[in-house]
């Protein structure tokens, strides 16, 4: 098989740069290890950049998203009894958009069907080879066959244990890391969110958010331990922590409940001779500053961008440039959600200082407009550098 773009992994990533590059004229093969079935019902953050709902509107994904997201311009913060709100709309004129990502999954994979072009679910053993050469393969066995796929170009779309990461040869790679005391106990639960806006809230037993799906599917978090399970939080434990935490929620049957962990990374540079990164595959954030599917999009932006000026002019520049652009606008992203993590959280070795630099820091955004409109413009997302 031959194909211009092979395509590590179906995520927001690697499908929607699969759908960028068929409106550019571009081929590509896309190869997911897990079914359709799996990818469509995983559950993960929900929280869209206006930049991001911009991209996705352009390239023609955007129908059911603007008929079903939930539009948000403001967001509040919960502490020591205060609500403070953060007017988005008001401080920077865009909004965040609340559409789960599993439903951004199932339109690009809708999307990419109809194009009759490649999506193949289910492989397994996907490797990587000639990389730095102009003619880099991919070797993976479908439907229990062996299978070979040439390319011109990679892209490890492939999420944070994926092979692509792991194909670059280590002396050209830094890795940056940071682990947190803590994880994310979520709940998917069949109730009426309290608030039409997110509530994100620190409180001397730990962080807690109230977010949603829609009007009637409420998703909450409450801060829990790294190494929790969740057979240590029954239903009961986890109202009694949100309503402790965030004040009165509304409960319902809880339909879905997981632990997420908390990490930031960050692998420099993004790309190696023909294979480029992008997404989870070179970088992960914590949850708190929703950025995660964020940026694996803007990347997205940049790669399609890069290869379509690769495929029609020739002209590498763009592919060059590449990790650097990307990695601008990661770092940027990295620190926020690192300081929205440090701010909203209790960590779980007590250190009073840090705690009142913390409760600070939350004092002054409810008494400086400069300070809430920092916050805002990074939350509804930076403007895209191209
Ligand atoms: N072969 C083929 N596919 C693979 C392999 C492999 N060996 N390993 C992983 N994959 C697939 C995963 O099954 C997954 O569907 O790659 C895909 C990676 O998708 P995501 O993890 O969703 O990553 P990405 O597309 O970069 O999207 C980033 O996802 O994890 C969230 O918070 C993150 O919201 C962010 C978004
Ligand atoms: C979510 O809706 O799942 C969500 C929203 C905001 C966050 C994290 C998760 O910061």
């Amino acid at each position: 098989m031959r194909t211009q773009v092979g395509i590590i992994g179906a995520g927001p990533a690697g499908l929607l740069l699969a759908h960028l590059l068929h409106r550019a004229g571009i081929d590509s093969v896309v190869l997911e290890r897990q079914s359709r079935a799996h990818i469509e019902t995983r559950i993960r953050a929900g929280l869209l950049e206006q930049g991001s709902v911009d991209t996705l509107t352009e390239a023609g994904l955007g129908e059911r998203l603007h008929r079903e997201g939930l539009k948000h311009d403001g967001l509040e913060l919960r502490f020591a009894g205060r609500n403070q709100r953060i007017d988005l709309f008001g401080l920077t004129g865009k909004r965040v958009t609340i559409y789960g990502q599993q439903e951004a999954v199932k339109d690009m994979v809708a999307a990419r069907l109809e194009t009759g072009r490649p999506l193949h679910f289910e492989v397994s053993d996907v490797a990587l080879h000639d990389i730095a050469s102009k003619t880099p393969r991919i070797t993976f066995t479908h439907e229990g066959q062996a299978q070979e796929l040439r390319c011109d170009v990679i892209a490890g779309c492939d999420g944070s244990h994926g092979p692509a990461r792991a194909a670059m040869p280590p002396e050209v790679m830094r890795l940056y890391e940071r682990v947190y005391p803590f994880a994310w106990l979520g709940i998917l639960a069949e109730a009426k969110p309290i608030s039409h806006e997110l509530i994100y809230a620190r409180h001397e037993e730990g962080f807690a958010l109230a977010t949603m799906r829609s009007e009637r599917l409420s998703r909450l978090y409450v801060q829990c331990a790294p190494d929790d399970d969740v057979a240590n939080w029954p239903d009961s434990r986890i109202w009694e922590a949100l309503h402790t935490r965030l004040g009165r929620v509304n409960e319902g049957p809880v339909l879905q409940k997981g632990i997420t962990a908390m990490r930031s990374f960050v692998a420099e540079p993004m790309r190696h001779g023909r294979l480029f990164l992008a997404g989870d595959a070179a970088h992960i954030v914590p949850p708190t500053g929703a950025k995660g599917m964020n940026l694996a999009v803007a990347d997205v932006r940049v790669l399609a961008r890069a290869l379509t000026a690769f495929f029609r002019e020739g002209d590498e520049r763009l592919m060059d440039s590449y990790s650097a652009t990307c990695l601008s606008r990661v770092w940027k992203g990295q620190r926020f959600s690192w300081w929205m993590t440090a701010m909203l959280h209790r960590f779980s070795v007590a250190d009073p200082f840090e705690h009142r630099v913390r409760m600070a820091e939350l004092e002054y955004l409810c008494g400086s407009e400069a300070a809430r409109r920092s916050l805002a413009e990074q939350y509804v997302g930076l403007p895209f550098d191209e």
